[in-house]
């Protein structure tokens, strides 16, 4: 039977779900999209997507099964997911068709730039990649999963600091944070604005100073954590993304989260590992001007 490259549809969910999983537990296999470890995640993922999957998610069927999967999230710019080609059915040029259609989709839409990610030792990946015309961007970026269970919560450092969750008067504060702590691009203006009008975004205060803030993205689960150079090396940063954990998971008991941050941030992983933290995934990220 011929292979047939299709929209993705919900009974593809396991066959997806297969994929993901076996790409994340192999270093050469590793992507930065998508990370689902349990249906669970895949379903929140998908149905926070915003727009139907099938718009921007492609399969390749084979057999009557998906036997490989790939496309774009749009979501604050667009990103690359998989391809991720099922091994009984590589070398057929199944990873280079997904990643031609991906990359006609996100021009479908007028973006002007495909982001992507894979894992540091993914070689085959990043020769399909390179050949497609992306090119490496910034730094090894370190992936922590963060499980409840395995979170071990951080006392108040000093008296004085204070969080409450940013709202709409707080942009231009928690701009000026993002501004400092994260690496241009990493997220846009309107979707912290959008964050803060969904009131995921947890800001910190010392004596009427912004000095750190938490945001948790319900769909994709990713956490940004950013604390201000005044405040750093005072216990301050660890704790304010401890108690924003642990709020997080008085609402939504259970859920595993993700954060993301320079592998070079010695200060960064000490905090992280500190709270139990689990080092997840070593990142290099792409980017295709399209
Ligand atoms: C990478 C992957 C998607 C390739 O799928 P595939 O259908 O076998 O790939 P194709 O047949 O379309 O080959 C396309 C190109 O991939 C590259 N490639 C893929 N795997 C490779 C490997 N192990 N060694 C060398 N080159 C490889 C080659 O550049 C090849 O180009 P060529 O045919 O001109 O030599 C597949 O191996 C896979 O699912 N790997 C795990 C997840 C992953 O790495 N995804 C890639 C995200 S960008």
């Amino acid at each position: 039977m011929d292979a047939n490259l299709r929209s993705y549809e919900s009974r593809d969910r396991g066959a997806l779900l297969a994929l993901s999983r076996r790409a994340l537990a192999r270093e050469e296999e590793q992507v930065g999209a998508p990370l689902w470890a349990s249906e669970e995640e895949l379903d929140a993922e998908l149905a926070g997507l915003g727009y139907r999957p099938a718009d921007t998610l492609r399969v390749i069927e084979e057999e009557g099964e998906a036997v490989a999967f790939g496309g774009i999230v749009v979501a604050d710019g667009a990103t690359l997911m998989g391809p991720l080609v099922a091994p009984r059915f590589r070398g057929r040029a199944f990873g280079r068709s997904l990643l031609e259609a991906s990359i006609e989709l996100a021009r479908e839409r007028r973006l002007e730039l495909l982001a992507a990610s894979l894992g540091a030792h993914n070689i085959g990946g990043r020769l399909l990649l390179e050949r497609a015309g992306f090119r490496p961007s910034g730094a090894l970026q370190a992936v922590y999963r963060i499980l409840p269970d395995a979170h071990r919560a951080i006392g108040q450092p000093s008296e004085g600091v204070t969080s409450r969750m940013a709202e709409t008067a707080d942009v231009e504060r928690v701009l000026a944070i993002c501004n400092e702590c994260f690496a241009p691009g990493t997220s846009s203006e309107e979707s912290w604005r959008q964050a803060i009008e969904r009131r995921q975004v947890r800001l910190a205060e010392q004596a009427g100073e912004p000095i750190a803030l938490v945001r948790v993205d319900l769909a994709n689960r990713r956490v940004f954590h950013g604390v201000t150079a005044a405040a750093r090396a005072r216990g301050i940063g660890g704790y304010v993304l401890s108690e924003a954990l642990e709020e997080y998971w008085r609402l939504r008991p259970g859920t595993p989260l993700r954060l993301m941050a320079p592998a070079a941030n010695v200060a960064a992983s000490r905090i992280y590992r500190r709270q139990g933290l689990v080092p997840w995934l070593l990142l290099q990220l792409f980017e295709l001007a399209l």
